[in-house]
């Protein structure tokens, strides 16, 4: 099969074919239909983090699972399912109180290292999956504890979104924040990650919401899709014209979709009294952010941080296709293009000159 491998950091994709193993215990094989270009993985290609190499990136995806290790219960054959990084180990103390998504023991779901790779190389090479993952790959061999069944209705393209960018955006203001409706909030940033978190705000109820970023068409888009406010950061002050457009009060919330230490300190300076700033975006990994100290505990403001949405993905991914099945979340205009495999690193291009919100590679 034909997978995009990561060989050295920074570095671009290259596609190769590569040898899958059968699924052995808890193992499950997906032929993946789609796989959504999330920026997470460019920050590896770029060199602001680093991961085991050589590497099928990719972990946005969803497909039919073709077969079945031994242990496996929770699905068979011929089931349509959505990936996700959040492997949960079931019996951890982040698992067992409701935080699955940073479950401690993930990595006791890997196979041992003696044993066999599940994916190797032309050379001969095991190869590592991405987050677990590794979606850019026609076949993905992982743990039964990386999918969740969805609805027949739902189309794969659509869900393979939900895989990351949703999960991560929705859940942000669902279950990180739980925000109030009425709301006012701030989203920085507006991909794949940060629509899908305007998106959420719209159907908590949020009562105005500024939509952030440098480029005119994202913020056409967000305004569609539910932006009372459009502000461009490449024009303005951004935390003036919030300043002025709220008489001073600022904003209940602000998420943080980019990844990047100015913004996040302007996500915590557009909130006001009492206000909570949420950081999604992957920050280079050695940055740090720096706030007024005076304003935690004088403005009693917050500080989050969201991994993956806070999600419990196989509870909130079929809650997430039924908001798209009964027309509540709008994912066909958060689909920019579809490309096939051996254009991925064209569609990495495109993410880096900011065109287009999420790119969809189509397995056929
Ligand atoms: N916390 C998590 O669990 C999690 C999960 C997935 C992705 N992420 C991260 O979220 C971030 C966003 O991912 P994405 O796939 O939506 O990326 P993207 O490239 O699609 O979107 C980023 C957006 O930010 C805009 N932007 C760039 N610089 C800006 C600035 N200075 N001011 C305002 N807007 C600016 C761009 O125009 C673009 O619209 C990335 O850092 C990604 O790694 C985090
Ligand atoms: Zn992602
Ligand atoms: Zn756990």
């Amino acid at each position: 099969m034909k997978a995009a491998v990561l060989n050295q950091i920074p570095g671009e994709l290259v596609v190769e074919d590569v040898t899958v193993d059968k699924p052995k215990g808890n193992e499950v094989l997906i032929q993946t239909l789609h796989a959504g270009l999330c920026h997470s993985d460019l920050h590896f290609m770029e060199g602001h983090w680093s991961t085991k190499l050589p590497a099928v990136m990719g972990h946005e995806s969803a497909g039919i699972v073709q077969a079945v290790g031994p242990d496996v219960t929770y699905c068979k054959p011929g089931d349509r399912v959505i990936t996700c990084l959040s492997l949960f180990c079931g019996h951890c103390d982040m698992c067992l109180t409701g935080h699955p998504n940073v479950c401690r023991n993930n990595r006791m779901l890997d196979r041992a290292k003696d044993d066999t790779p599940r994916l190797t190389n032309a050379a001969g090479e095991g190869l590592a999956q991405f987050a677990r993952l590794g979606g850019f790959a026609e076949e993905m061999l992982i743990h039964e504890n990386a999918i969740v069944k969805v609805r027949e209705e739902m189309p794969l393209d659509k869900a393979s979104l939900i895989g990351c960018g949703v999960t991560t955006g929705v859940g942000a203001v669902f279950r990180t924040a739980k925000i109030e409706p009425g709301s006012t909030v701030v989203i920085i940033g507006c991909g794949g990650i940060g629509l899908s978190a305007l998106q959420g705000a719209r159907i908590a109820g949020a009562g105005r919401i500024f939509a952030v970023d440098v480029t005119s068409d994202k913020l056409d888009l967000a305004m569609k899709l539910g932006a009372t406010d459009a502000i461009n950061g490449s024009e303005v002050d951004v935390v003036a014209a919030i300043k002025e457009a709220t008489g001073g009060m600022m904003a209940d919330y602000a998420f943080e979709c980019i990844g990047l230490k100015q913004t996040a300190e302007q996500a915590w300076a557009v909130t006001g009294l009492r206000g909570t700033a949420v950081i999604v975006g992957m920050m280079p990994f050695d940055a740090k952010v720096e706030i007024p100290g005076y304003e935690i505990f004088m403005q009693e403001k917050t500080l989050k941080g969201s991994m993956m949405g806070s999600n419990v993905f196989r509870r909130d991914m079929p809650q997430y296709v039924n908001m798209y099945l009964d027309g509540r979340l709008n994912l066909d205009d958060m689909v920019s293009r579809h490309i096939h495999l051996d254009q991925i690193n064209e569609g990495y291009e495109a993410m880096q000159r900011r065109e287009g919100t999420r790119t969809v590679i189509n397995f056929d």
